[in-house]
């Protein structure tokens, strides 16, 4: 018996017509999807089948087009890895399931399966799971030993080493992360659009989905400007602003100490260390001592970054400059919110006496933050009255 009569049928066809004979054995359902194409001979792709047995209509189709009688082989098939990620953790949690000892079995082995997630954040190695995934039994109804070997196997499903949940940031004044780990290791370490960043992720917030306002931050023209950022984080902002918008310093405001470990962590991956200086603790004091130096002040902070508006117009330079002020604001109230904003940076000015004519420019909407509120950033020119 030779090679080609054992194993999985596959049809053999030339190169050239690879691409059609493909396309024409995928759309009559014959094409067997989790088996790979073979190479066969220096000239020849083999396709995997469903079976050989399909309509002679199909057969003489395809005998037409390769201008030859049907040359199927058999192969040994190599299962395809799927695609689809959240089939992988599907296959990994039913396999987790089948070996669990008797006594562990959980209750609702369907409504586990119900709960496995569609979508995670990933940072570096970790997967960050959004609360809820996974239902909540499995953690009570499991030993530690058996969490530990399915935590493991869903890491690895994915490529990762880490795995953890997501929780809602909390609302104190750091807007700590509130991640929990559930296997390897929270800190994390990664390139996002060419920049380092490096943090405790479960001590730390990063907002993945702000990636867009970091891309326009950074493709702004900063050539040679003094930043303030008033809310630093782990450089979210200040790193684009360094390296992709040419700023020359930027002055980062940060109080919570992980933070600060991260923007420093990550400035000197990054090799801006020297054009980073960090004030730790609460911006109401560091500000004060950053009047007059700036050409721009970013004021990332959410719900609202109100409570610095005065100082950050007191950091810009006489000649003035930009504020990008961030903002969780009610989709119908934006013109509103927007007028009133110029309104009362006008006032602040003008009662600190810095003399600023105050002008709104571009509103962006970075995303929904909530049902009907937007976090929006909206870029603010300020510049001495003209003489
Ligand atoms: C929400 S984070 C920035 C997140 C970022 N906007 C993003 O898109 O991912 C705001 C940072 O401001 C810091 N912060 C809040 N209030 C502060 C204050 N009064 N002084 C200094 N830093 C402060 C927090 O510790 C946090 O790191």
């Amino acid at each position: 018996m030779n090679h080609e009569e054992i194993g999985h049928p596959f049809l053999a066809v030339h190169r050239s017509m690879g691409e059609q004979i493909h396309a024409l054995l995928k759309s009559n359902e014959v094409l067997h999807s989790h088996i790979s194409p073979v190479e066969h001979g220096d000239d020849f792709i083999a396709f995997p089948l469903r079976s050989v047995d399909f309509s002679e209509l199909l057969k003489n189709e395809i005998s037409a087009i390769t201008n030859q009688p049907l040359r199927l082989i058999k192969r040994t098939p190599h299962v395809m890895e799927k695609v689809d990620p959240h089939e992988r953790i599907q296959e990994v949690v039913k396999h987790w399931l089948k070996q669990l000892a008797p006594n562990e079995a959980l209750a609702d082995q369907g409504a586990f399966l119900d709960t496995l997630p569609y979508k995670w954040e990933r940072l570096g190695e970790l997967i960050l799971f959004p609360s809820g995934s996974f239902g909540q039994n499995i953690l009570t109804e499991t030993s530690k030993e058996e969490q530990h070997n399915l935590w493991g196997a869903i890491a690895s499903a994915l490529n990762a080493t880490s795995v953890g949940i997501q929780s809602p940031i909390a609302k104190d004044r750091v807007r700590s992360s509130q991640a929990v780990l559930l296997h390897g290791t929270s800190h994390v370490n990664f390139i996002d659009h060419g920049i380092h960043y490096e943090f405790d992720a479960c001590k730390v917030m990063f907002s993945s989905g702000n990636v867009t306002e970091r891309r326009r931050i950074g493709s702004m023209d900063m050539t040679g400007e003094t930043i303030v950022d008033a809310y630093a984080g782990v450089g979210y902002y200040s790193f684009p602003m360094l390296i992709n918008a040419g700023a020359e310093h930027v002055h980062a405001c940060e109080m919570n100490p992980p933070s600060i470990d991260g923007l420093l962590r990550g400035a000197e991956a990054n090799g801006i260390a020297d054009k980073i200086t960090v004030y730790p603790g609460d911006n109401q004091n560091s500000l004060s001592q950053l009047k007059g130096i700036a050409d721009r002040c970013h004021l990332g902070l959410l719900p609202s970054s109100e409570a610095v508006w005065g100082m950050c117009l007191q950091a810009l330079k006489t000649k003035g400059g930009w504020l990008h002020v961030h903002m969780n604001v009610k989709e119908e109230e934006i013109g509103d919110w927007k007028a009133n904003t110029i309104h009362q940076f006008q006032s602040l000015s003008d009662t600190m006496g810095l003399g600023f004519s105050i002008r709104g420019d571009h509103l962006e909407r970075v995303k929904w933050y909530a049902p009907h509120v937007r976090h929006v950033v909206f870029d603010v020119e300020c510049r001495p009255y003209e003489s």
